[in-house]
């Protein structure tokens, strides 16, 4: 069996610090490494000289780590994957900024990364790369002599080409990933727009068998979309502690129903968007005024970015304005948190809410919409309203599918979830629970480490 090696910005590999692997990413491939005996590389979130990589194996999984310079986490992280990546790629080309200096120490910490990495690999090691930090590190490991089998997985939507065309280097980025066996994308429409670029671009071709050929070089490009640790998850939704929260959250509506949003804070998840359409809900249905609590949950992230700073100072402005104007002595119509909350507390939250709003502009996935509906009581569940924009979408299709720029369809969503009868909801969760807890997040691994493993790799 070969081993495994996984790449990413950040690595949520067990630690001695932090014992249990958080979130679905970490809990698949983390048992994927302990099966393979792989490692897990990536920064250590530290700012620092770059020294050596800090190898910890904790709990059969090994993972490795490297500070990065101030400048670096400037200009890689802040700069070009989240000030120009990051927006570009979720259709935002007025939030999306273009500067030399962000791309050059993109380059940098991909080289850096390849000159530490590629002494650790072995020759019968699969190579797994994630994400759109990391878009030219295998064409630099490549560079370094590494013939091994390399995959990449894009976590964020591929944009259409005429967007994409603005980044000034977008055929340098583009052409990176050919040095990638196989690339995966979480939706056929991601994928779709993929090829479009090749086409269009790179006078390329789409073959069978997901094959992509520019000049001499054929890929592989999939979608396989990711999912959640089901299993996990439920098991979390019924455990003591979701139940102490379900009571908790039942007893601070008093009978009203509660309508959640949990998100980073962040401008492609459209919560600003979210709470119009919640204050278009109660201006236009004075009958439901005390019928309804909006609970959102959204820690803030990447809060060094001042388009981070912007969507966090509109949101605490309109959730101000909108429980100034609605609120009673004895009611507030939106309660909004800005810190995150442990799996199995968020596990009751889910359980104890009538609806979701799970309202992205643009979403490459969005895993919350799948954990809602793993944490449903079968008898009664909740309604998940979800954008048409998030990739969930092309899987939980018995969703209410709304234009989340739409503040009346948002608004006619939350009264059509209010009044669904039972029998409906539990129609609808029904095939969305069977969907999520087949296409969980170790069917997505395998699914991807096999395309993998079933590429034949050049003779030496
Ligand atoms: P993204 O990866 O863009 O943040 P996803 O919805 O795909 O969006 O994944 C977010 C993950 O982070 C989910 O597992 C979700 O449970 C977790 N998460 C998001 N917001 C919170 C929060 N407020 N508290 C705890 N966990 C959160
Ligand atoms: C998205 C990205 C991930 C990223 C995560 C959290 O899910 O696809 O690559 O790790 O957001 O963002 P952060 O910048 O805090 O790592």
């Amino acid at each position: 069996m070969s081993r495994l090696i996984v790449i990413s910005n950040r690595v949520s590999a067990p630690t001695a610090q932090q014992p249990s692997a958080q979130g679905g990413l970490a809990v698949a491939l983390t048992a994927a490494l302990r099966e393979a005996d792989g490692i897990w590389f990536g920064w250590s979130g530290e700012t620092g000289e770059t020294g050596e990589l800090r190898f910890e194996t904790y709990d059969g999984v090994t993972s490795a780590t490297i500070d990065l310079p101030e400048q670096d986490v400037e200009e890689y992280y802040d700069g070009y994957a989240n000030r120009t990546l990051w927006p570009l790629f979720h259709y935002r080309l007025g939030l999306t900024e273009f500067e030399r200096d962000f791309q050059g120490g993109y380059e940098r910490v991909n080289r850096l990364f390849s000159e530490v990495i590629s002494p650790h690999i072995e020759p019968e090691d699969l190579v797994w790369v994630h994400d759109y930090h990391m878009v030219p590190l295998g064409w630099m490991l490549r560079q370094k002599g590494i013939r091994n089998r390399l995959g990449f997985f894009l976590h964020i939507p591929w944009p259409p080409t005429r967007l994409l065309i603005a980044l000034p280097e977008h055929r340098r980025l583009v052409e990176a990933l050919f040095a990638y066996d196989v690339v995966g994308f979480q939706t056929r429409e991601w994928l779709e727009t993929f090829h479009d670029y090749v086409e269009r671009e790179m006078a390329g071709t789409i073959g069978p068998n997901d094959e992509v050929t520019v000049g001499g070089r054929t890929i592989k490009a999939i979608a396989c979309p990711i999912g959640i640790d089901a299993r996990e998850f439920i098991a979390a939704a019924n455990g003591e502690k979701a139940v102490a929260t379900l009571n908790r959250m039942i007893e601070s509506v008093h009978g009203r129903n509660l309508i959640v949003g949990v998100d980073r804070l962040d401008y492609s998840k459209g919560i600003e968007e979210r709470f119009n359409g919640y204050q278009r809900f109660l201006e236009t249905r004075p009958d439901q005024l005390t019928n309804v609590s909006l609970l959102q949950i959204a820690p803030p992230s990447r809060a060094t970015v001042q388009s981070y700073q912007e969507i966090r100072g509109t949101l605490d402005a309109l959730s101000g304005r909108i429980n100034g104007a609605f609120a009673e002595i004895d009611w507030v119509p939106l309660r909004y948190v800005n810190r995150g909350l442990p799996r199995d507390v968020l596990a009751g939250v889910y359980r104890a809410a009538r609806v979701a709003l799970v309202t992205p502009l643009r979403d490459g996935m969005n895993l919350v919409a799948k954990e809602f509906v793993a944490a449903q009581d079968p008898d009664d569940p909740g309604v998940l309203v979800l954008s048409r924009f998030a990739g969930a979408a092309e899987q939980l299709a018995e969703a209410l599918l709304i234009n989340p720029y739409s503040p009346d369809e948002m608004a006619d969503a939350i009264e059509q979830a209010l009044a669904m009868p039972r029998d409906e909801r539990i129609a609808r969760w029904r095939k969305m629970y069977d969907d999520v807890c087949c296409e969980d997040v170790i069917w997505w691994r395998r699914r991807f480490t096999d395309a993998l493993a079933a590429v034949e790799v050049a003779p030496a």
